[in-house]
């Protein structure tokens, strides 16, 4: 699902007004940032392209339903005060696009964000983009150049220099690969987050299978990328190019970063530890995407190849690697996640391949709880509490109501993120409003006697749990297009003269778009969250009723707490 900036983020720009900042948001909006906020000293209150401006971060904080990410384009010298400003408000990640930061200024930065858990990119960086999800910073240029020659797929760059950041990421294109996300460390020699970082990354995402890395003399940035190889840390293909080799001790090359001194960061120092640990070192840079497509063919390590040779075709699988005494869930290893994340992003990251966001991980969580029980009338409860009063064990009861979450139980979400998506689908083909792709959307079903999957219920009329996710997710900033598109379809029913509001599976059904979910695993949602309540019932089942009673399906009373 790419790094960094995808639709989910709510991205602030510190300098909106300024002459820069004015042009690349317009360059992110364009391509579908979500550039929820701005901040100019003194210019608060006006807006930018639409975007609302504040004085302070602190306001764009507390006004815009929270910031995930600031890109700074405020001058060199007034860097240091806005970032402190926003790693004071709490925001998690600054992309820095000024060149000529002073030094100290960069090092008191990266206390700053080390002390409040921050990260930076940057200074002196063109940004990141990921193609089909978000740009943040000047990377691309405009939003139809970057339609016009960055396509989404697997290959992901991380980069000293910005210019070679976008022509790499071209050149791969046109070779017919793919881009998960391409990121421009900075090329000054103290950055924010170095290629390791972004390596650590790239790992953990799903959708990269190969790395490109730029990388040029002077600082630790390829020797540190090498370490992650040579620990198992980083393990996907790494095809590496490093620039300098022509350059003489002493002088800089090119970025303020790309110097050697004292024979430290020396392009055959670097060329040798990469060839060490494995990576694929690129000789020329027109070999680049000759190198990428070999890689992204067969991804076997030599002991993976020479295993193959013996036991025949080997079998893939991305979603837990086993080795002696490390267990890792899609690249983090489980240890490390027991305890700090809820039980909710553990099933985000197994399902989806990324860790969600603590937003996403609260709206996951109530989505669970939303749909942990219905009292004892629905198919999946009574088909439970039915094999089990025949005395089956557990395992067979809770199956027995797992087989019956289907089309017409508990099948609606699926259904209904089809639908939301088709919805916004015509939207975007017919250059139509949200409204009328809405209206449009419900007219069809009502012509064609068609139920709306996700609206009305059997009891509730106005479902509490529907209400309370849709609280949730505006807080949490996770509400996006797909949010706004059942509200809209909800309007649209409503003018049509019915009385179907929006129920638990059209909220859920939203909520999972707008993080990324595929519909094809809406349901499963459903079955996870509702197994403890089939739990519960089938022990009920087992220690309060005598064997093999007749079970009416609505005749029952509750003498639970109250
Ligand atoms: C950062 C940079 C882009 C700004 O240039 P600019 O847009 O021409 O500068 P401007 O003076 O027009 O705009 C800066 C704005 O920041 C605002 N600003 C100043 N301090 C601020 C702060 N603490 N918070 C928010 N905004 C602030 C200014 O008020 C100004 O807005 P205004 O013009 O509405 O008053 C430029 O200095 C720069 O570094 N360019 C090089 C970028 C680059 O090449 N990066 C590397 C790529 S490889």
């Amino acid at each position: 699902m790419a790094i960094l900036i995808d639709h989910t983020k709510r991205v602030l720009v510190q300098g909106i007004t300024g002459r820069e900042g004015l042009a690349r948001t317009r360059l992110m909006l364009d391509y579908g940032t979500q550039v929820v906020a701005g901040v100019t000293p003194s210019k608060g209150g006006q807006t930018a392209l639409g975007v609302p401006v504040y004085n302070t971060v602190g306001d764009a904080c507390q006004n815009s339903g929270g910031i995930d990410i600031s890109v700074l384009f405020v001058p060199a010298p007034l860097v240091k005060s806005a970032a402190l400003e926003a790693l004071e408000a709490g925001v998690k990640l600054l992309v820095i696009v000024p060149d000529r930061v002073p030094l100290y200024d960069v090092l008191e930065i990266a206390a700053a964000a080390k002390a409040n858990e921050a990260q930076i990119i940057g200074p002196n960086t063109l940004g990141v983009l990921s193609p089909e999800a978000g740009v943040l910073g000047m990377m691309g240029g405009s939003a139809e150049a970057i339609q016009k020659w960055a396509k989404a797929g697997p290959v992901g760059i991380t980069s000293r220099s910005g210019g070679i950041t976008t022509s790499m990421g071209y050149y791969i294109t046109r070779s017919g690969i793919g881009l998960s996300s391409l990121v421009h460390v900075g090329g000054d020699s103290v950055v924010g987050m170095t290629h390791a970082d972004i390596l650590r990354l790239f790992q953990a995402d799903a959708q990269t299978e190969v790395v490109v890395m730029f990388g040029e003399i002077g600082t630790s940035q390829e020797e540190d990328a090498a370490e992650l190889i040579a620990s198992g840390e980083f393990r996907k293909p790494l095809v590496a190019y490093v620039g300098g080799r022509a350059a003489k001790e002493g002088t800089r090359f090119s970025h303020a970063g790309a110097i050697i001194e004292g024979g430290f960061g020396t392009y055959e120092g670097k060329i040798e530890r990469l060839h060490e640990v494995g990576a694929v070192v690129a000789e020329s840079f027109t070999d680049i995407p000759r190198l990428v497509a070999e890689a992204l063919k067969p991804k076997l390590t030599r002991s993976t190849a020479k295993a193959e040779e013996k036991e025949g075709d080997v079998w893939h699988t991305a979603i837990t690697e086993i080795q002696p005494n490390a267990i890792r869930l899609r690249g983090y290893t489980l240890d490390s996640l027991m305890g700090s994340v809820t039980f909710g992003q553990a099933i985000y990251l197994a399902l989806v391949g990324e860790l969600p966001t603590p937003q996403m991980g609260r709206l996951i969580d109530a989505i669970l709880v939303a749909s942990i029980d219905h009292g004892a009338t629905p198919p999946s409860t009574l088909a439970a509490r039915t094999a089990a009063s025949t005395g089956a064990p557990f395992n067979a009861a809770v199956a027995a109501g797992l087989l019956s979450i289907n089309q017409h139980h508990g099948g609606a979400i699926e259904d209904c993120m089809h639908m939301i998506q088709s919805a916004m689908q015509s939207r975007v083909a017919q250059a139509i409003s949200i409204e009328e792709a809405a209206a449009a959307l419900v007219r069809s079903y009502k012509e064609n006697k068609k139920r709306l999957p996700g609206f009305g219920h059997r009891i509730h009329t106005d479902d509490p749990r529907t209400k309370r996710l849709l609280t949730i997710a505006q807080e949490e900033g996770v509400a996006g297009e797909a949010v706004a598109m059942v509200q809209a379809l909800a309007l649209a029913v409503m003018q049509s003269g019915k009385a179907l509001p929006i129920n638990v599976d059209g909220a859920i059904a939203a909520l999972l778009l707008d993080m990324n979910i595929v519909p094809e695993l809406g349901n499963t949602f459903f079955m996870i969250a509702r197994l403890p309540g089939l739990i519960a019932h089938v022990y009920e089942e087992k220690t309060r009723e005598r064997p093999m009673r007749v079970i009416h399906p609505t005749n029952h009373q509750y003498d639970g707490k109250k």
